[in-house]
């Protein structure tokens, strides 16, 4: 299967959750590699950081709109599971991106309107590469950063799930364990926080879930 976390905002979790999905599938003895398609290289550089004992994560670099396609293509004969860590913006390879997904996870953090308006853009984008695919674009928001204090982040998974693309139903919740894991080229089921873990075996699960649908 391929996946992508792709989101035309930077800074929301798309590395993160690429990184820690890829880590709970190596840890149930799955086959998989990431594709680290951000011109800013952070999933290369977080695997160079990790330790040779720990279970082996491929990270393939593809950053070129023109060789992506073929080259996941490629990859997706040798691996089980392809995960796509995309870069920040709209732009030809975002697009291939999503057109070559299985299923296209969308990164969010509740922080405010601009949110919810960049989601609207990308559910639009959706519609138009589903409109040249001739096809059904499976994707699923996932809350990043949630906090259940504010009413905001409360208010905000409730907009999201009127959304015609739904949020999963895990939350990822806002932990320093996250940024620590990833210094150590890590996922959080490799550390210390059990919160941090259990949420994201929770999202592992949900997102097998639904790759078995299709
Ligand atoms: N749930 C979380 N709790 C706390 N910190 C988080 C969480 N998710 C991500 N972060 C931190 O937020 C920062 C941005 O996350 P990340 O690099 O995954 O985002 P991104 O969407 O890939 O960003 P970019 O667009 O720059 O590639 C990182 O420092 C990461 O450790
Ligand atoms: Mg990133």
């Amino acid at each position: 299967m391929i996946l992508s976390c792709i989101s035309y905002k930077g800074g929301v979790g798309k590395s993160t959750i690429s990184q820690n999905l890829a880590i709970c599938m190596a840890q149930a003895g799955l086959n998989v590699c990431i594709v680290d398609a951000d011109e800013s290289q952070n999933t290369h550089y977080w695997i160079e950081a990790r330790d040779a004992s720990l279970p082996t994560i491929h990270v393939e670099k593809i950053t070129n709109d023109k060789e992506i396609a073929l080259k996941v293509r490629d990859l997706y004969q040798q691996f089980d599971y392809v995960i796509i860590d995309s870069p920040p913006s709209q732009s030809v390879i975002a697009d291939k991106i999503i057109m070559l997904s299985h299923l296209v996870l969308v990164p969010v953090t509740p922080k405010g309107s601009s949110e919810v308006n960049t989601a609207e853009q990308f559910i639009n984008q959706i519609r138009n590469l589903e409109a040249i695919k001739e096809k059904e674009i499976l994707a699923r928001f996932a809350i990043n950063e949630f906090d259940p204090r504010p009413i905001l982040h409360k208010e905000f998974v409730e907009r999201f799930k009127e959304f015609p693309i739904q949020p999963l139903n895990t939350l990822l919740h806002r932990r320093v364990a996250y940024g620590e894991a990833n210094l150590l080229g890590k996922g959080v089921y490799e550390h210390s926080d059990a919160k941090a873990k259990a949420e994201v075996i929770a999202l592992y699960n949900e997102v097998i879930s639904i790759l078995e649908t299709i």
